[in-house]
């Protein structure tokens, strides 16, 4: 299997398919800049990615600078070529070792990374030392207790996969109360990331998602027929917008 962080496949599928309507984009920039603990807030995103959320910040919520972090050379690329705005930054660094000084920023973004993380207690660590007191960490994923996606309708295989792969919220406060973090709020947020179900399913043609490595060829295939003949019998006129929803943890530091 080609590790995550080298896969240019996977980046340039990601970039395509993870995007979300502008609406959503723009209501979820909304809701994470709202945690933020002054106008105008500088920003560090670990697990960047594609800079989806870097862009969204910086254009949306006025975030300055944007600092994105991300350890795979392949999806920077993408974040340069497709979100780079002034005040936007990409760096390739890692979460148990982040790239950039002491104090220097107000709010941490941490979009579907919390699984990737080798090292959270590290990662906890390093945002303790990054953000100025009283900053502020957004998490956002899917706890384990609560998996929910759309995908485990079409490859239920995935879903003991992400099971394990997937910390429980309990095992992330862990992580990050010794460091010095309380928790602010939790609760979750759902936004439709495709119009319909069609749309929905050319998405997923292109494995997008990371999970889709953890399964054979014929599981892979079996999965995207189902779901092409779902979609086949969505109504031309009236689509089934697919949402997707996440947990949110906001963490402060004290
Ligand atoms: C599912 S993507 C999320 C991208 C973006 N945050 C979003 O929500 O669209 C997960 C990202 O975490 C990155 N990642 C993996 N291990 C990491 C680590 N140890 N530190 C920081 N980022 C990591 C991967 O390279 C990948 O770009």
């Amino acid at each position: 299997m080609t590790r995550l962080h080298d896969d240019v496949r996977l980046a340039g599928a990601y970039q395509s398919g993870n995007g979300m309507p502008e609406s959503s984009l723009r209501a979820w920039a909304k809701l994470i800049g709202s945690f933020a603990p002054c106008p105008a807030p500088a920003v560090v995103e670990i697990g960047a990615g594609t800079g989806m959320f870097c862009a969204a910040l910086a254009r949306w919520q006025r975030a300055s600078p944007v600092v994105g972090i991300d350890p795979s050379v392949p999806m920077l690329e993408q974040a340069r070529r497709h979100n780079a705005l002034p005040g936007v930054h990409y760096l390739v660094g890692s979460a148990e070792a982040l790239p950039v000084r002491t104090r220097s920023f107000d709010l941490a973004l941490l979009s579907r990374v919390v699984h990737h993380l080798p090292d959270r207690p590290s990662c906890a660590r390093e945002l303790a030392r990054v953000l100025r007191p009283g900053g502020v960490v957004v998490i956002r994923t899917t706890f384990r207790e609560r998996l929910d996606a759309l995908v485990y309708d079409y490859w239920p295989q995935l879903r003991a996969i992400d099971e394990q792969r997937f910390p429980g919220k309990e095992e992330v406060l862990a992580d990050f109360t010794p460091a010095g973090f309380t928790v602010r709020e939790a609760g979750s947020f759902a936004q439709p990331v495709t119009t319909g179900l069609r749309a929905f399913h050319q998405r997923m043609r292109n494995r997008p998602l990371s999970k889709f490595a953890y399964l054979t060829e014929a599981e892979f295939e079996a999965g995207l027929r189902c779901l092409g003949t779902d979609a086949e019998s969505e109504p031309l006129t009236a689509p089934w917008p697919v949402h997707e929803r996440y947990d949110l943890l906001v963490l402060t530091l004290a």
